[in-house]
Formats: C-alpha cells, sequence, structure tokens
C-alpha cells in the first residue's frame, strides 16, 4: 500500500484519481472545498486548504515530517482555466488578475507544494511525482483555439518545463507531466471525448508503469511520449 497525495480531489479527474488509486492505498484528497461523503472510504484521508496558501502547503508538510511519513506519490491535478467555469470571452483574458491567478494556480502551486514535500518523498524508496499538464501547453500543438486560451495554455507549458527542471534538479524522484486527454468534467465541458473514469484508470495505469517511463517527459494519458 502506498501513500498517494492527490490535489484537486473534490471533483472531476483528482475526485476519480482518488477513488480508484484509494482501493489499494492510501490516499491524502488536498482540497479547499468539500470532500464528497459519499466518496469516502477508510483509505482516504481529507485535507482542506487552498494551495495558493503556502502557508497551509507547509503546515501540512511539518505533519508528515513530524510523522514520519513517506509520500510514494504526488499527484499535482488541481488547476483552472481562467475566467468563469462556463467560459472565458477575450476581454476577461485580458485581465491581469486573471492571467497572474492562473499562472500561480497551474504553476506556482504545484511546484512549491512539491518542493515543500520534498523530505516526504525522500523517505519513500521509489518517490514519485505525476503533474497533470495539458496537450494545450505544448508548441506542437499550438492552434487557434489553444492561443486564445493563452494564459491556460502558458501556464502548462510552463508547468511541464517545471516538471522538467524538477526531474534534472531531483533525479531520484521519477517525474512527468501528463496530458490526461479531453475530460468530462466542469473544465472539460459535457462535450469532451472522454469519461473522467477511464481518464483516471490511464493515468493510474502510468503510474503502475513509471519505472518504464522517462522522468521529466511529458506522456499522454496513454503512454504515448508527447512533443511539446
Ligand atoms: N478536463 C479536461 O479536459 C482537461 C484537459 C487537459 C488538462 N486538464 C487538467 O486536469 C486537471 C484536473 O482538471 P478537471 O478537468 O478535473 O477540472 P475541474 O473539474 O475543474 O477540477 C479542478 C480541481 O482543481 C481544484 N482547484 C483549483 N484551484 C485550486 C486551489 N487554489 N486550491 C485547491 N484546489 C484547487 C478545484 O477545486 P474547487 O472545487 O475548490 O474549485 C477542483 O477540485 C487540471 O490541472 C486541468 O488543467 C483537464
Amino acid at each position: 500500500m502506498k501513500n498517494i497525495i492527490i490535489t484537486g480531489a473534490n471533483r472531476g479527474i483528482g475526485l476519480e484519481l482518488t477513488k480508484q488509486f484509494s482501493d489499494a492505498h492510501f490516499v491524502y484528497a488536498v482540497c479547499r472545498g468539500e470532500f464528497p461523503s459519499d466518496a469516502l472510504n477508510e483509505n482516504i484521508k481529507v485535507v482542506s486548504f487552498d494551495l495558493l496558501d503556502e502557508d497551509a502547503i507547509k503546515a501540512f508538510a511539518k505533519t508528515l515530517d513530524d510523522d514520519g511519513v513517506a509520500i510514494d506519490l504526488i499527484i499535482n491535478n488541481a488547476g483552472i482555466a481562467g475566467g468563469s467555469d462556463a467560459g472565458v470571452d477575450s476581454n476577461v483574458l485580458l485581465d491581469a488578475n486573471t492571467v497572474t491567478t492562473v499562472l500561480a494556480t497551474n504553476v506556482t502551486a504545484p511546484m512549491t507544494f512539491t518542493l515543500h514535500l520534498i523530505e516526504a518523498l525522500k523517505r519513500s524508496e521509489a518517490p514519485s511525482m505525476i503533474a497533470v499538464s495539458s496537450m494545450m501547453g505544448t508548441h506542437a500543438l499550438l492552434d487557434e483555439y489553444n492561443a486564445q486560451w493563452w494564459p491556460y495554455s502558458t501556464s502548462k507549458a510552463a508547468l511541464s518545463f517545471a516538471v522538467s527542471a524538477f526531474a534534472i534538479n531531483e533525479p531520484t524522484i521519477k517525474s512527468i507531466s501528463v496530458h490526461p486527454g479531453w475530460v468530462k468534467t466542469r473544465m472539460g465541458g459535457d462535450g469532451a471525448q472522454m469519461e473522467v473514469a477511464d481518464s483516471a484508470k490511464d493515468i493510474k495505469k502510468l503510474y503502475e508503469n513509471i519505472s518504464e517511463l522517462e522522468s521529466g517527459k511529458m506522456y499522454s494519458h496513454d503512454g504515448q511520449l508527447m512533443d511539446w
């Protein structure tokens, strides 16, 4: 049984990952809102804080350090698209506060979260970090749609880059970024291609085969190396 931290665990891909991993592993479900009570089981510990609150991250890291907990896997899943859940228009995209919040949530938060948890990761014999990025943050797939959502696309490009840098800085921690597919969640919308259970299943499978993957690289949920 591994110890796994999943962020953005209360809904979407994060909730489904929490359900699937908690079948056989212990999951720290990090969320800023309520975790759905019908999804709770004895292998889930809900940890509530906003990932933009660095003091809260430090306090969480301290509890793990004080208890000598080894974390085998962090899945940095939480993210925002920018604007409202209903979508953005070009005026919203030009709002500096929106851009800054997208970058803070999608890049600063997962990387500082991981860095504050580095001692907990290093207590594991085989620590891993998976960052949920997006094909929208790849130069290779840059198109008009991704360009319109440039704060989000830029944040995911930066996240994937930061993961590559982290993999160099911390060679004992297997670290990859993952495109989860276009998934039916609040962010992905009802018209998306993939069911959330299938995306989470694929990401879980990636972790189960992570020894075959190269640290610092970006993979699609189906295991394909991504050109970014
Ligand atoms: N769905 C897709 O098609 C798709 C495609 C490519 C990549 N992704 C990526 O996949 C990841 C999960 O997306 P999703 O589709 O599951 O989105 P979602 O349903 O909108 O869920 C996003 C999750 O992130 C959490 N979150 C956001 N900001 C946070 C903060 N400051 N502190 C703590 N939690 C925060 C949300 O919490 P609240 O409930 O409190 O807001 C929610 O649990 C994201 O990183 C997204 O960019 C998704």
